[in-house]
């Protein structure tokens, strides 16, 4: 073991530039290794010439703002699966065995690659295919890795979503208004579930529970009787219109993602409840900037453990957080379990018991 690259890859979130300074520190100040990143997660390995699309990370690099810088400066992209990649004449290419080549070319022994479930799916087919050394971390704000209870960039997500509720209740009391916050997760309701506790929201909707506008309106009015004019409504972004509909918009390439639904519901609330309400999208504010301690934690624990773990020459595996202990575990496994939220689980029961609405 001599040279190890690493990549980040999939939506980027607080927290990825300490995770490269964890992997960087470890590789080289505990074995004497190399330690190569790689430019925009796959992508990087399909360039040729290869050499533009890596950088020799170094002790140096990362002594000053790293740890604490939101982004990765090894760039990172959603887009391009390399199994069907979008070619320019509008035709889709399986370009994994460039990738693969790509992997050789840097005569690396070993990859570390950091991504949510879609990217760690690709790389992990990736590694199978070609066999390649591969280690993952698990990164996502979305927090629906399975078996970790965290991943990279979730705990930072919920504390911008949770003071952005802060700022909207005194300004919501001040108007008498409903506030709708609509915030990301793709198909998992844990940003909203857990910042809604967090934040004091009186309803929080999720895309794991059903909802009923009645229901809904329902809770505003008794709010209003107990003499409480103001609302503080959070709302996942992959929530469906009551009648099954996703929300979604395209954007100028036609691409479809979610948004739209807070503001669906804003008027929704408004007509049943004549409640004002006022609607913000919190979107990539959620992602960036700077990491908190326990992303900055959950970083540094899961860079040292994947350095140790290609020590061991133990491939495949993802590391991942449980019990308060990092561990590892089967790649394969991790990704075959998506984690949405568990409706019986302990967070559900703590903002039932708060009496906050789930509309159902
Ligand atoms: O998966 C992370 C995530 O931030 C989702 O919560 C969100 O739906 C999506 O990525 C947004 O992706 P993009 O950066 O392409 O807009």
């Amino acid at each position: 073991m001599k040279r190890i690259a690493i990549l980040t890859s999939g939506g980027d979130c607080a927290g990825l530039n300490a995770v490269i300074r964890a992997v960087t520190y470890r590789a080289i100040q505990g074995y004497g290794w190399e330690v190569l990143g790689i430019h925009n997660g796959t992508q990087g390995l399909l360039a040729r010439p290869l050499e533009y699309e890596t950088l020799n990370l170094s002790l140096r690099g990362f002594e000053d703002r790293l740890l604490r810088m939101g982004g990765t400066i090894l760039g990172t992209t959603n887009k391009g699966n390399p199994f069907h990649y979008p070619m320019p004449d509008g035709t889709f290419l399986n370009r994994s065995e460039e990738i693969i080549e790509g992997y050789r070319r840097l005569e690396i022994d070993a990859l570390i690659g950091v991504g949510g479930d879609g990217s760690l799916k690709i790389l992990s087919e990736l590694a199978a295919q070609g066999n390649l050394n591969f280690v993952a971390i698990p990164k996502t704000i979305d927090n629906d890795l399975g078996i970790t209870e965290n991943s990279i960039g979730f705990s930072t997500a919920v504390q911008v979503a949770t003071e952005a509720l802060d700022r909207l209740q005194p300004t919501a009391a001040s108007h008498d208004r409903v506030m709708i916050l609509e915030v990301m997760g793709r198909d998992a309701g844990h940003i909203a579930l857990i910042s809604g506790i967090a934040g004091g929201a009186d309803v929080i909707l999720i895309p794991e529970i059903p909802y009923r506008m009645t229901i809904i309106a329902d809770k505003i009015k008794e709010l209003q009787k107990r003499g409480r004019r103001s609302a503080l409504v959070i709302v996942a972004e992959a929530v469906k219109k009551e009648n099954g509909d996703s929300v979604v918009i395209h954007d100028i390439m036609g691409k479809e993602r979610y948004g739209g639904i807070g503001h669906y519901l804003g008027e929704k609330i408004s007509e049943l409840t004549g409640a004002e309400t006022r609607v913000t999208v919190l979107g990539h504010l959620q992602r960036g900037g700077q990491p908190d301690f326990r992303d900055r934690l959950l970083a540094c624990a899961f860079g040292v453990h994947a350095v140790d773990l290609v020590a061991e020459k133990k491939f495949n595996r993802m590391v991942a957080w449980q019990n308060r202990k990092v561990i590892d575990v089967p790649l394969e496994e991790a990704i075959a379990h998506y984690q949405d939220v568990n409706i019986h689980g302990t967070m559900m029961a703590t903002a039932r018991g708060l009496g906050i609405s789930f509309g159902d």
